[in-house]
Order: C-alpha cells, then structure tokens, then sequence
C-alpha cells in the first residue's frame, strides 16, 4: 500500500519535486509532528532564502517536513497539498503563488480535519475558516514604503528636470498577493504628488531574467524614464543589467526602488546602484513551527501574524550589510 501510494503520488505531481511525497502514508502517530508545506517556487533570492529558513527550522523543532516545489505554477501547489491530505499529514502550510482559486482544496482539507496555515502570501476566500492564520508582511505596507521615499525624494529623482517624474514599475507575478499589493500601496501614496507618474508598467514574474527583458523593453519603448519601481530585488537586479547593456548608470541616470532587502540587493544599494529597497523578511521558518505545534495541540493563535521589517537606504544598507543573513 505505501509502495502504491508513493509510485501514485509521483506520477500526480508530475515533473515536480518528489520531496513532495513523503515515505508515510498517514501522520506518525508517535507525538511528532508532520507537515506538508507547498512552497511557490524558486523564482528569486527571497524565495531561496524562505525555503532555507523552513527547512532549517522544521529540523530544530523536529518536525517532520514534507516539501514541494510548484516552480510557480498554482495547479502544481494544489496537487501536493491534495497529496498531502492523501497522506494525512498534521498540518498543511503553503505560501499561495496567485490569490484566487484556493477554495476546492482548501475545503478538501477542512473535511479531512487538517488544519491549513498560510505563510508569505494571502488567498482570497469569503470564508476565513478554511485557514487557521496567515503569517506574513503587510504588502500594502511595504509598496506605501516605497511611494512615500518617491514622494520625499520626488525633486531628486526627477533626473532630466522637465517638472515630472516618470516611473516604470515592474510588477511581481500577475495575480500574487505581493504584485496587486505592492502596486496598491505605491500608487495610493504617490497620487498625492501630481508630478510623478506611473508610465509604464508590467510583469516581471519576481525574477531576474524577467526583470532585465521588461527592463530593454521598456527602455526601447518610453525614451524618458526617471525612476524604476521593482517589485523585488531580484527584477531590480535584471533591470540594472538592462540599464547598464543602454550606456546609462543605474541609480544615477534612472533611480531604482526595490522591495526585499536580500544581500544581492543590498550590496547594490551600497554600491549607489540602486537607490531605495523596502524590507521583506523571508525568515518565516521559527514563527511558522511555533503555530504549527500550537495549532496540532488545539491552543489558539492569533488569525494574522505580520512580520516586522523596516526600510534602507545605502548608507544603511552598508552598515547591515556584514551582519544581514540572507
Ligand atoms: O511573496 C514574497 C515575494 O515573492 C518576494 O518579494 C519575492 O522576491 C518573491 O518571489
């Protein structure tokens, strides 16, 4: 039965990773704890660095982890999360690589009585008890962040002088909970100041070969671009390429914002290349066993956990640089 539970469960996940399907068949039943978690992918920095933290995590408080990559693709997440209520592990955590369309599967979980945990990204149900809590940033927040350094730094960044300030934005994956969020959050702040101006805009799905192609596209077809808005560090980091391979300097020539903080970003906003980056924390990995062995002993937790970040700018991020962990 194992045996045919496992050759049936590498052939429903496909071309994806088969750390998904764990060696059990059901939750151990010796007090430890299982837990099925389906990441998003391994689209950028943030993305290697939250994998990491889980893992690591889940060995210290001894659980045992069941972990499957989506390479960003939602039918994927759903598969391994149904396999893992196939194997009835104890809980089931998953950062939702778009927001809609989780309502089926979540349900299945439900009857199966395994709790649900969201990590990093929200999902957009009308029925909240089909999750027990979502630990993670405020993505509003974070694109307020960085419209409010445009807004202050507004006269600076309007590098050609002509009275305006014009951005492109590079928008994380069309449908994400980070992408409408950060694009929200950034446009609400910055529609306070007439001057700057959204002209162009686009998906650079969180990584750094989208970032870079968007980025020549865009270079191609707006001749003045003041200010680039990256969803991520990553996009940021492919668009410095692109500004590069066009004979102009980044951070000086076109201002760049990011959202993030990994240590390729933040060794580029050293170096002046880029100018501003908001903080997304990727080191989900404690705060998520805690829930999780909270939520398996039936205590209560609390519905939201936001993490806590902060913003840099490049003297700062020289000073945290030596000490930043991922
Ligand atoms: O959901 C968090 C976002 O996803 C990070 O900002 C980005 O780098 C990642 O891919």
């Amino acid at each position: 039965m194992k045996k045919t539970l496992i050759a049936l469960c590498a052939l429903a996940l496909g071309g994806m990773s088969l750390s998904a399907c764990g060696s059990s068949e059901e939750g151990a039943d010796d007090g430890s704890i299982t837990m099925g978690f389906a990441q998003v992918g391994a689209e950028s920095g943030w993305r290697t660095a939250n994998t990491t933290s889980i893992q690591e995590s889940a060995k210290e408080a001894g659980i045992d982890l069941k972990f499957s990559d989506a390479q960003q693709k939602q039918e994927n997440q759903i598969k391994s999360i149904r396999s893992y209520i196939q194997q009835k592990v104890d809980v089931i955590a998953f950062s939702p690589v778009v927001e809609t369309g989780w309502d089926a599967v979540l349900k299945e979980a439900k009857r199966a009585n395994i709790p649900v945990v969201l990590t990093d990204r929200a999902v957009d149900t009308e029925d909240p008890s089909l999750y027990v809590t979502f630990i993670g940033s405020d993505f509003v927040e974070e694109g307020e962040k960085a419209g409010q350094w445009l807004v202050d730094n507004a006269e600076a960044s309007d590098v050609d002088k002509d009275g305006t300030v014009n951005v492109v934005e590079l928008q994380g994956t069309t449908g994400s909970a980070p992408a409408l969020d950060r694009k929200k959050g950034f446009e609400d702040v910055i529609s306070s100041d007439s001057k700057i101006k959204v002209t162009a805009s686009q998906t650079g799905d969180f990584t750094r070969d989208g970032g870079k192609q968007v980025m020549e596209a865009f270079l191609q077809s707006t001749p003045k671009i003041d200010v680039v808005y990256a969803h991520n560090d990553d996009m940021g980091l492919g668009a410095i390429e692109a500004i590069k391979a066009a004979g102009k300097k980044p951070g000086t020539d076109i201002k760049i914002i990011t959202v993030d903080a990994v240590k390729d970003g933040m060794t580029a906003l050293a170096a002046g290349e880029i100018n501003f980056i908001v903080e997304c924390s990727p080191l989900l990995g404690d705060q998520l066993m805690d829930v999780a062995e909270k939520v398996v002993a039936g205590d209560e937790v609390p519905e939201r956990i936001v993490t806590e970040e902060t913003t840099f700018t490049p003297e700062q991020a020289a000073e945290a640089l030596p000490d930043r962990k991922y």
